[in-house]
């Protein structure tokens, strides 16, 4: 199907959210955020504790790469992100957000964080390796999955997403690409670059076209209700081989955005089509996720009546849809080849640039229990 659309890239207009005032938002939250888990302790690196080699994915400041820890000869992908970057593109804060989030969440369907540490040029996320490649690659490969795959994997996206919003956390880039499959078949959310601690409404245009809520696109604020969304889009594409708002550029993937006209395949059954056109809703008090049930509209909904989420919660699942193959440790067989030759550009930075950097090692001690 020519629709269905190569590795997306995020995007992200510079962040206004702090200079904009809060203008009270209609949705009032089912529940009260809990408050944010304390900093959970880090181990120590450096970058000679690693040997890092291939890439495993790229970003929009630098690359994912297979590194195996020296010491331990554990490995692990780290997101070596470059400094001069971040702050061309007015990233820094992002940034900040995303390690300080990773520092505290803890799931079973999200990517775990052991640490992080930066060199002059590099700003460096160390996660558990995940080794089974991309969502993204398995649906292209198999063009679309079954119905009971889409179920089950949709059940584990929707967990990861509950238990940030039970935090105020809202991901902002639920996407195929930044969904990754383990050795044994579960699925773990990664790229936390766009996630934040949401207690209204933010301003900020991010996320990738195809899976971005329409109120993002008019700038009026929006919150929770665009995981939701994009849970919508996700759900489509996994049913469908391809997203339900595409074109050839951003401008008009927004304008079928804005216009709403989801046309469902003949094959999608009765019940899917029904939960997607109540997630893929413009008016976002009747948007299923955002009610006052909140997630629960989603959980109790007929299309998940067979699934048992303590199951699914606790790694229960007998029949794996899909087992990637992993060939020892290391393997990177799963990912998709990226040219390592022509290395990343950094620029140095001036010292002031520099300190702004000074933050990481203050929340790094944080980690460490200094
Ligand atoms: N823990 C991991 N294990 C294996 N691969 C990973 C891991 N984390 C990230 N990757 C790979 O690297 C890619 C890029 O990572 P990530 O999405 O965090 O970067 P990004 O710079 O935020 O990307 P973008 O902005 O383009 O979405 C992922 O899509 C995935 O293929
Ligand atoms: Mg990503």
């Amino acid at each position: 199907m020519s629709a269905a659309p190569t590795r997306r890239s995020s995007t992200s207009k510079n962040d206004v959210d702090d200079t904009m005032e809060s203008i009270p938002s209609p949705i009032k939250p089912t529940q009260d955020a809990l408050p944010l888990p304390l900093p959970k302790e880090l181990a120590k690196y450096k970058h000679k504790d690693f040997e890092i080699s291939t890439t495993l994915g790229t970003g929009t400041f630098g690359r994912v790469k297979l590194a195996q820890h020296l010491q331990t000869g554990i490995f692990y992908a780290i997101k070596i992100m470059i400094k001069s970057e971040i702050i061309r593109l007015n990233q820094l804060s992002h940034v900040q957000s995303e390690i300080d989030v990773l520092m505290r969440i803890e799931h079973p369907f999200i990517v775990k964080m052991t640490g992080f540490y930066q060199t002059s040029d590099n700003l460096c996320i160390v996660t558990e390796y995940v080794e089974g490649g991309e969502l993204f690659s398995l649906l292209r490969e198999q063009t679309r999955f079954p119905i009971e795959t889409v179920r089950l994997y949709s059940s584990q996206v929707l967990l990861a997403i509950e238990y940030l919003h039970s935090m105020g956390l809202v991901h902002r880039d639920i996407k195929p690409e930044n969904i990754l499959l383990t050795r044994s078949g579960y699925l773990k959310l990664v790229d936390f670059g766009f996630c934040k601690l949401v207690e209204d409404r933010t301003w900020t245009l991010c996320g990738t076209p195809e899976y971005i809520a329409p109120e993002v696109i008019t700038g009026k604020g929006h919150g929770r209700g665009v995981d939701y969304w994009a849970f919508g889009i996700l759900d489509f594409e996994m049913l469908a081989g391809y997203p339900p708002f595409f074109a050839k550029d951003p401008f008009g993937i927004y304008d079928k955005i804005l216009k709403g006209d989801v046309t469902f395949p003949r094959h999608f059954d009765a019940k899917i089509k029904n939960l997607i056109e109540n997630l893929l809703q413009s008016d976002i008090t009747r948007r299923f996720g955002c009610m006052k049930n909140g997630v629960m509209d989603i959980k109790m909904d007929t299309w998940y009546s067979t699934i048992n989420w303590d199951a699914i919660y606790n790694l229960r699942i007998d029949n794996q849809p899909y087992s990637p193959k992993v060939e020892g440790e290391g393997d990177t067989s799963n990912f998709d080849s990226y040219a390592d030759e022509i290395e990343d550009v950094t620029v140095p930075l001036n010292d002031e640039d520099s300190k702004l950097f000074q933050v990481f090692y203050e929340m790094m001690k944080v980690g460490l229990g200094e």
